[in-house]
């Protein structure tokens, strides 16, 4: 019985040796490098466990090169071996190209459906620009993914997550003394604005669905804002924003609407930014900032319209609407002109009838201040459009009778400055204000009807004179002829 136990023990005993010797054998051969560097325990083979290139069974010799067969250090880390020491400058992004850019590696031995752009994308972008060495790119792929512990984008811990990207870019870029060795012009307020606004809280909060930094800019491929090509160029911006806010399956469970690109489109500003090209025309960030709830200088989204419409602005606040409104609590513009969807203001809008904005809020009491106001606004306003038709009726009649008619025409323009005066003015919402912009109009055209009206009298002057002198003529030609008949006869005669 004590035999048989004796020779269980040898047994079990042999089992463990041969198995750990084995074992040995197999790390062995599989990477001394790690074996010799995580029992130093120094920090990169301690991250490389979690390491994806660790799971993908690469050594540390796939990036530094060496022979992690031996576990003798000198031959492991030895020049001859192709071992290339700590990777530095240019060389850093070119260790993960050599995998990276490379079809053959990455498809044929490792069937990976990842993009293989990433270094040339980079080479190209703003970060691909020389550093102020001079000597290397100013920012290799560690910058964002470090080197050792590179997880996908996926899991929590990688620095290109959703929810640490933020912190990664402004490493850099909230950096002051670093950015402004290269662009002292580019602010450092992008993180601190980030956090101000919606997709910033969101993603604070933990949500991976709000926009962070590489959702507006890209990843690899950043551009300068200025660049055409840039997705956050102006005439760019809409597509950027709508690739989620018009995606109605990705935007579900928040409760906002997903038509702000279809509406915009259809705008007038849209019109103008994205088929006229005009820079002048908002950019969904114009309106909503590119980093921070609303654009600088602008305390609330409900202000923004007067940065670019100052004028109409400046009338709103001193008119009675702006207590009115802010008591209520109604948007400044947006409530009579919406936002996504402004279209070009006609005088449909004003008055009293049943497409004009005042009687969405005055209509039911005609005989209030401002229903009397709307309606009085629109007449003038009707009138000084009457007018003015009436004018350029008379000095285009006047410019076909060949007329000098030079003064009158530039008196047009005055008229016209009047009426497009006037658009704006409604925004005092006071009739007498508005009525003093009409009347210079009026005077205007009243000056051009006169001129128009003397240019043609004196016209009408010049033909009588004219028919008097054609008459004078015909009358001495036709007397020369019967004198020269006469004298004809007489010479036949004799
Ligand atoms: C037997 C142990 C051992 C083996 C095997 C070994 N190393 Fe090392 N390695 C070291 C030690 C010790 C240092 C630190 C030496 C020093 O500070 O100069 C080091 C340093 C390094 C450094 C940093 C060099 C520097 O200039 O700072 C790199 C990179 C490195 N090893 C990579 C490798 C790679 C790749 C392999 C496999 C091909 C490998 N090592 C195999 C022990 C080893
Ligand atoms: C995916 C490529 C890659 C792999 C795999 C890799 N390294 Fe590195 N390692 C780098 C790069 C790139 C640097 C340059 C430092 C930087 O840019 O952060 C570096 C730097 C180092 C350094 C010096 C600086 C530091 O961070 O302390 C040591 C030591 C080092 N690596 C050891 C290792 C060891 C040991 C392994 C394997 C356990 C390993 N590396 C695997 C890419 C790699
Ligand atoms: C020896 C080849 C090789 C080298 C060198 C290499 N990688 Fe990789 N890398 C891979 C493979 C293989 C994968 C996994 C591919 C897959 O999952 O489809 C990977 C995955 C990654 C991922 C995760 C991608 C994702 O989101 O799923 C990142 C990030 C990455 N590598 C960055 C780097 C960086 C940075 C370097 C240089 C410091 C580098 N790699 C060097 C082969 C390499
Ligand atoms: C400016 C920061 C930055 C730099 C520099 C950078 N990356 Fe990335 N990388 C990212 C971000 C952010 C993602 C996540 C991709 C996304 O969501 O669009 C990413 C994703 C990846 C992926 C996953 C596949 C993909 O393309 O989405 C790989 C692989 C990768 N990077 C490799 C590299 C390599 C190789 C380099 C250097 C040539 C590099 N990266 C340089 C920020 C960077
Ligand atoms: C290693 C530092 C560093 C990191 C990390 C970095 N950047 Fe940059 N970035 C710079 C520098 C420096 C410039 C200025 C280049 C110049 O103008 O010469 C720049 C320029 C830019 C620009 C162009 C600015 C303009 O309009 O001219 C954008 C956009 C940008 N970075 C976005 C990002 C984003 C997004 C990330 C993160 C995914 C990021 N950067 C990560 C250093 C960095
Ligand atoms: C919702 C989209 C969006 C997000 C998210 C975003 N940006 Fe921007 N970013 C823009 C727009 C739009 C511009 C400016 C375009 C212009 O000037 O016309 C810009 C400009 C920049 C610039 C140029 C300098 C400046 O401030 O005008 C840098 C640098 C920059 N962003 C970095 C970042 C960083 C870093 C993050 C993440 C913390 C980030 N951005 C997040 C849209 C975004
Ligand atoms: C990666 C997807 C994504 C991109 C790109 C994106 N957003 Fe968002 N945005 C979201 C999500 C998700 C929310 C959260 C919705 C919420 O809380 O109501 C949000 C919220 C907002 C809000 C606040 C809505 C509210 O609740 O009042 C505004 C405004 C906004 N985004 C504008 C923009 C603009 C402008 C751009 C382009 C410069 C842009 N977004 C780009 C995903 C995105
Ligand atoms: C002319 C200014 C302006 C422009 C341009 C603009 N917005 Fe808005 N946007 C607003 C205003 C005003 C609101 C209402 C805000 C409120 O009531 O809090 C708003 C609301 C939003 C909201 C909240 C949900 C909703 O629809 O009410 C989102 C998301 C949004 N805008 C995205 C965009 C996107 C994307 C673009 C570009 C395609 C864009 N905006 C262009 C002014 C603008
Ligand atoms: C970045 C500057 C900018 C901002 C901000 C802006 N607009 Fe405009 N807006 C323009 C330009 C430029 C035009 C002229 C477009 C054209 O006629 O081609 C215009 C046209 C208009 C028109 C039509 C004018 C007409 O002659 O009929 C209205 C109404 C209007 N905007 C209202 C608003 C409102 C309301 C807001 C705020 C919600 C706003 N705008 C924000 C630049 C801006
Ligand atoms: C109470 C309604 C109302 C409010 C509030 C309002 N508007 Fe208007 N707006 C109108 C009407 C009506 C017209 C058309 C006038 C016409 O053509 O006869 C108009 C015309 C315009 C025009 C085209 C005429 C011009 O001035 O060039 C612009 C631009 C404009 N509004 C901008 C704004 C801005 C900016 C605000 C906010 C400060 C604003 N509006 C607030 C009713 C309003
Ligand atoms: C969104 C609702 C709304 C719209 C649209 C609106 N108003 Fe008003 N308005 C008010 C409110 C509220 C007051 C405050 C006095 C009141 O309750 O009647 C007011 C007051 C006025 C007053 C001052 C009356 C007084 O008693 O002193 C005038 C004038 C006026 N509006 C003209 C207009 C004109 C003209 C339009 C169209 C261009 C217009 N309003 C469109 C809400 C509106």
């Amino acid at each position: 019985m004590a035999v048989v136990r004796h020779r269980f023990l040898h047994f079990v005993l042999w089992v463990i040796v041969t198995s750990v010797s084995s074992l040995a054998s197999l790390a062995l051969a599989q990477d001394q490098c790690r074996t010799c560097h995580e029992g130093l325990g120094d920090t990169p083979s301690a991250l490389f466990k979690k390491d994806i290139h660790a799971e993908m069974g690469l050594s540390c010799a796939d990036c530094h090169g060496g022979n992690p067969k031996t576990e003798d250090m000198e031959e492991a880390m030895n020049k001859a071996a192709g071992y290339i020491g700590v990777p530095k400058g240019d060389g850093i992004s070119e260790v993960c190209a050599k995998c990276h850019s490379s079809a053959s590696i990455m498809v044929k031995k490792f069937n990976s459906v990842l993009p293989r752009n990433q270094a040339e994308l980079l080479s190209a972008s703003v970060h691909g620009k020389l550093s102020t060495t001079g000597r290397e790119a100013i920012v290799p792929c560690t910058k964002c993914h470090g080197a050792h512990g590179i997880v996908t984008k996926t899991n929590p811990a990688s620095p290109v997550n959703a929810l640490n990207l933020p912190k990664t870019c402004a490493k850099c870029h909230s950096a002051a003394g670093y950015m402004r060795t290269y662009n002292p012009a580019l602010p450092i307020d992008q993180l601190d604005k980030y956090r101000t606004s919606v997709h910033g809280k969101r993603n604070a909060s933990g949500d991976i669905k709000a926009a962070e930094c590489a959702n507006c800019h890209g990843s690899h491929g950043i551009l300068s804002a200025k660049d055409v090509r840039s997705s956050v160029y102006p005439t760019n911006i809409p597509a950027t924003c709508a690739a989620c806010h018009s995606n109605a399956e990705y935007m579900r469970g928040y409760g906002i609407p997903s038509d702000q690109l279809e509406k915009f489109t259809k705008s007038v500003h849209g019109i103008s930014l994205l088929e006229k090209k005009d820079l002048g025309a908002p950019a969904c960030n114009d309106c909503h900032g590119n980093h921070g709830a609303t654009p600088p200088g602008v305390e609330s989204i409900s202000k923004v319209c007067g940065t670019c419409h100052a004028l109409n602005a400046d009338l709103f606040s001193k008119s009675p609407h702006k207590k009115a409104f802010d008591q209520r609590k109604l948007p400044e513009c947006e409530s009579c002109h919406g936002h996504h969807d402004i279209l070009v203001a006609t005088d449909e809008l004003l008055g009293v009838s049943a497409n004009a904005v005042c009687s969405w809020c005055h209509g039911k009491k005609p005989e209030s201040k401002a229903y009397l106001a709307a309606k009085r606004m629109r007449e003038a306003i009707d009138s000084l459009g009457n007018s003015e038709r009436a004018a350029t009726m008379l000095v285009q009649e006047a410019e076909r009778m060949g007329t000098e008619i030079g003064e009158a025409k530039f008196k047009l323009r005055e008229v016209r400055q009047a009426r497009l005066e006037s658009r704006t003015m409604v925004h005092s919402f006071d009739d007498e204000q508005l009525q003093e912009v009409v009347e210079k109009g009026f005077k205007s055209a009243a000056a051009i009807s006169d001129g128009a009206r003397l240019a043609m009298e004196d016209y009408h002057f010049r033909r009588r004179g004219l028919g008097v002198a054609t008459l004078i003529i015909t009358v001495l030609a036709v007397s020369l002829y019967i004198y020269i008949r006469r004298l004809e006869r007489k010479q036949a005669k004799s």
